[in-house]
């Protein structure tokens, strides 16, 4: 995956929303992100950490309140920040694909299935009604939705979650992205359901040498989907690596901890790991380190500076006072220890 090209290239992205009383509050602040071709990048963190914010500030989605207010979203060489809204149209839905985390309120309650699908073919090719319909129910088969005819005229509210969640990835494979943004597409399905959506990416993925974006909470789902994983905390990228790096030698306290709380690493403990505390709002961000309130290492820098985005020895990114910006292998493994 070394020498491949980025298809996506987020540099310094700050996202605001206007909060009470008309003040500014950031909810992503100055995160960088690389998507290279064909590759899986995944993206976790607890919730309302920044997620699902920064998905959609690329895909300049995030409605009246929310603005970008600085950096850059390169994609397949063009600042997308800086596109017209129709250019920007003809990209979205086409070249670049998003799952949403919640598939109800991204589809449209009273159009049916095949319309929403068809509209997506209708903006971006060139078919006619006839070949739309062929195609729209060649998708509807293809993510694995039973009668795909009847479907067709069927609307979002007759079907299931998982369903409902499977029309979404038609919708995005419809115009055969180059990149698929995923937000939690499996939290709220079973696990039988779960496990059949992630085979469903994977193969798209493969057949249309796709790079995806994939925000879960679920390690196991990094573990088995990921090349690259980012950890994001309080609306920053903490941590980055390769995913057997990351998931092998976490370096900061808070992707540990993370690691810790999956469930198969209670290794017989009767009750299950969790860091304590929670996750500082937006607005109410500390001035140090924002895990330093949580973190147990923490010593009177981290709650007086908070620590820059470091380069370790081993390719990976870590923001944590306890490594030094040119960490040697030793001091990486006695972290693990840790
Ligand atoms: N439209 C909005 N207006 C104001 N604040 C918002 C808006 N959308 C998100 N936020 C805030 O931004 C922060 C980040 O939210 P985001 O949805 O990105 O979290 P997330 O990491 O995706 O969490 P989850 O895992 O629960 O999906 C949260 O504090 C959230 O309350
Ligand atoms: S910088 Fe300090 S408080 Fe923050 S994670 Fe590292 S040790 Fe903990
Ligand atoms: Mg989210």
């Amino acid at each position: 995956m070394e020498g491949k090209p980025p298809v996506l290239s987020v540099k310094g992205l700050t996202t605001q929303f206007i909060g009470r009383k008309n003040t500014s509050v950031t909810v992503v602040d100055g995160v960088d992100l690389l998507v290279k071709k064909g590759e899986t990048l995944g993206i976790v963190g607890e919730s309302g950490c920044g997620k699902s914010v920064t998905s959609l500030s690329i895909m300049r989605l995030l409605g009246k309140n929310g603005r970008v207010v600085s950096g850059q979203v390169e994609f397949e060489g063009k600042d997308l920040l800086t596109l017209e809204e129709k250019e920007m149209r003809k990209i979205r839905g086409n070249r670049l694909a998003m799952i949403f985390q919640e598939p109800m309120t991204s589809l449209n309650p009273v159009l049916t299935i095949g319309r929403q699908i068809g509209e997506v073919l209708q903006l971006h090719t060139p078919l006619g009604w006839e070949e739309r319909k062929k195609r729209t129910i060649e998708l509807i088969a293809q993510v694995g939705i039973p009668r795909a005819q009847d479907i067709f005229g069927e609307y979002p509210h007759r079907l299931s979650g998982g369903m409902r969640q499977r029309v979404m990835i038609a919708m995005a494979m419809a115009c055969h992205p180059q990149l698929l943004i995923a937000d939690e597409p499996t939290t709220a399905l079973d696990v039988t359901i779960q496990a059949q959506m992630l085979t469903l990416i994977r193969d798209m993925r493969a057949k249309a040498g796709m790079s995806v974006m994939l925000i879960t909470h679920d390690l196991g789902v990094v573990a088995e989907m990921c090349d690259r994983v980012l950890v994001m905390y309080a609306g920053q990228v903490i941590e980055s690596a390769d995913v057997r790096t990351l998931l092998r030698h976490p370096k900061h306290p808070y992707t540990m901890g993370l690691i810790q709380a999956v469930p198969h690493n209670a290794r017989g403990k009767k009750r299950l790991y969790a860091i304590s505390g929670n996750v500082p709002s937006p607005g109410e961000w500390p001035q140090g380190c924002r895990f330093a309130p949580r973190c147990q290492e923490a010593k009177p820098i981290c709650h007086t500076q908070n620590p820059p985005l470091l380069k370790m020895k081993d390719g990976s990114e870590c923001r944590c006072w306890l490594h030094e910006p040119i960490a040697t292998e030793e001091a990486a493994e006695g972290r693990d220890a840790i």
